[in-house]
């Protein structure tokens, strides 16, 4: 019932639902409505009352629990993770699922936490994750195949997120910008680092880290990456449920990474293909260390984005950095 008033409450995004409207499509008392608001206002709620207008969500818990997360993933019918790590101020989310890792943790082991002191991205960058403002989290994969297929699991994870996002954040337009950041409007809201731990060629276990800025304000981001980053919060005018949206990314994650396991590949890239804000468009990218423009067609079957230089050659890229064109 309290979930039913929340996604009630979170429609109206900020404005005001009456209790009687309330009551009539709960088909509960306006009594027992007062109680359940009670209730969202003690698990961390912040719902102004008023007399006259109802009732308006005005801010969400700045703590994830274990208890929401769960509920969420139920409701979601997620069976994939196996053992959550829920903290409230981490060095980095990546540290602490590789030395659980390292312990044996299995496949599906989550760790999340509501701060990063040092989150960290790729090439070294610094990842900005304020408290009770994003979902900071990596999960354990044990996919024990050959190492050269790792960068199809970064495609399938930007994948699954661009899906999720682009559910729980609708209307939003969400693409992805090869190889894993995702970008609205050419600003990025969510990264992705995946790091591999292999024996004999073979993947021991991949960590999967995903940074989403959901709730951030402007004021949460240094003014350097303000025109480059934005939150999802930032672009609907609304928070959102952090829970929710953890549980919509691993019912997409599941769902794939089940198609990738028996179907390979292929429908992966199909998908990848579709979400890409990437392809087509004459671009400036380091190749071997060098500035050079070329036209993104692709993927190829390893999860290698395929770029056609102006002179008509064609380069798979694994892990360059892409330059954005000016402007
Ligand atoms: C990037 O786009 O550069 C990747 C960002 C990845 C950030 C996430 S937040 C959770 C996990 N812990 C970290 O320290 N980094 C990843």
């Amino acid at each position: 019932m309290n979930n039913r008033i929340l996604e009630l409450l979170e429609k109206q995004g900020g404005s005001y639902l009456s209790g009687e409207l309330l009551s009539q499509e709960l088909g509960i008392s306006r009594t027992a409505i007062w109680k359940q608001i009670k209730k969202l206002e003690a698990a961390g709620y912040e719902i102004e009352a008023s007399r006259r207008l109802g009732y308006r969500l005005m801010g969400r818990p700045s703590k994830l629990t274990m208890q929401e997360l769960g509920l969420k993933l139920q409701e979601k019918q997620v069976s994939m993770i196996h053992g959550i790590r829920l903290f409230d101020a981490v060095d980095s989310t990546q540290n602490i699922a590789q030395r659980l890792a390292e312990d044996g943790a299995p496949e599906g082991t989550l760790v999340i936490a509501d701060q990063q002191t040092n989150g960290r991205g790729r090439m070294g960058r610094k990842w900005v994750s304020p408290h009770g403002k994003g979902i900071w989290m990596s999960f354990i994969l044990r996919p024990g195949m050959p190492i050269h297929f790792a960068p199809q699991l970064t495609l399938l994870t930007a994948v699954a997120l661009c899906r999720a996002l682009r559910a729980a954040a609708a209307p939003l337009d969400i693409g992805i910008k090869w190889p894993n950041d995702l970008l609205i409007g050419g600003k990025k809201i969510s990264g992705i680092l995946l790091e591999s731990t292999a024996e004999e060629e073979r993947l021991r276990y991949v960590i999967a880290g995903i940074g989403i800025s959901v709730n951030l304000t402007k004021e949460d981001f240094p003014q350097e990456l303000l025109d480059i980053a934005t939150s999802l919060q930032i672009q609907l005018g609304r928070p959102l449920g952090r829970a929710e949206i953890v549980a919509g990314f691993f019912a997409q994650f599941e769902q794939l990474y089940a198609i990738y396991q028996k179907e390979g590949f292929a429908p992966i890239q199909t998908l990848w293909e579709a979400l890409s804000v990437t392809l087509h468009k004459p671009t400036k990218l380091i190749i071997g260390g060098k500035e050079t423009i070329g036209t993104p067609i692709g993927l190829n079957e390893q999860g290698a984005l395929i770029v056609q230089r102006e002179d008509g050659t064609r380069v798979p890229l694994f892990s360059a950095e892409q330059v954005p064109p000016a402007g």
